[in-house]
């Protein structure tokens, strides 16, 4: 089991999460973050942070979704480099915040 972040948080990348992670196991790329899942231990606190309620366990996914996001988690988090202090957000934000299906959008 890991935790995973999802669609919400494309564009948005608000960054609360970072802050509270006790394996320090973020990745960021240019309008996403990405959990490594081997190294992610689920405890579950990044849950409440995240402005955009990106992050969900993985069990808690369909299944098609749960290897979709796996999948995106773990190649991503293996290319992008290591975030553990909060930053601001993406300077649109708050605009792509509720919008659903941005994946498309998702820059590696
Ligand atoms: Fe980090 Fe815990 Fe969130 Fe996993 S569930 S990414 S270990 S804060
Ligand atoms: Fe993304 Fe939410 Fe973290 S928008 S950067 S998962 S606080």
């Amino acid at each position: 089991m890991t935790y995973l972040v999802t669609d919400n948080c494309i564009q948005c990348k608000y960054t609360d999460c970072v802050e509270v992670c006790p394996v320090d196991c973020f990745y960021e790329g240019p309008n996403f973050l990405a959990i490594n899942p081997d190294e992610c231990i689920d405890c579950g606190v990044c849950v409440p942070e995240c402005p955009a309620e990106a992050i969900v366990a993985e069990e808690d996914l369909p299944k098609d979704q749960r290897v979709f996001w796996l999948d995106i988690n773990q190649r991503l988090a293996e290319k992008w480099p290591n975030i553990t202090k909060r930053k601001d957000a993406l300077p649109d934000a708050d605009t792509w915040k509720d919008k659903p299906n941005k994946i498309d959008l998702l820059k590696e």
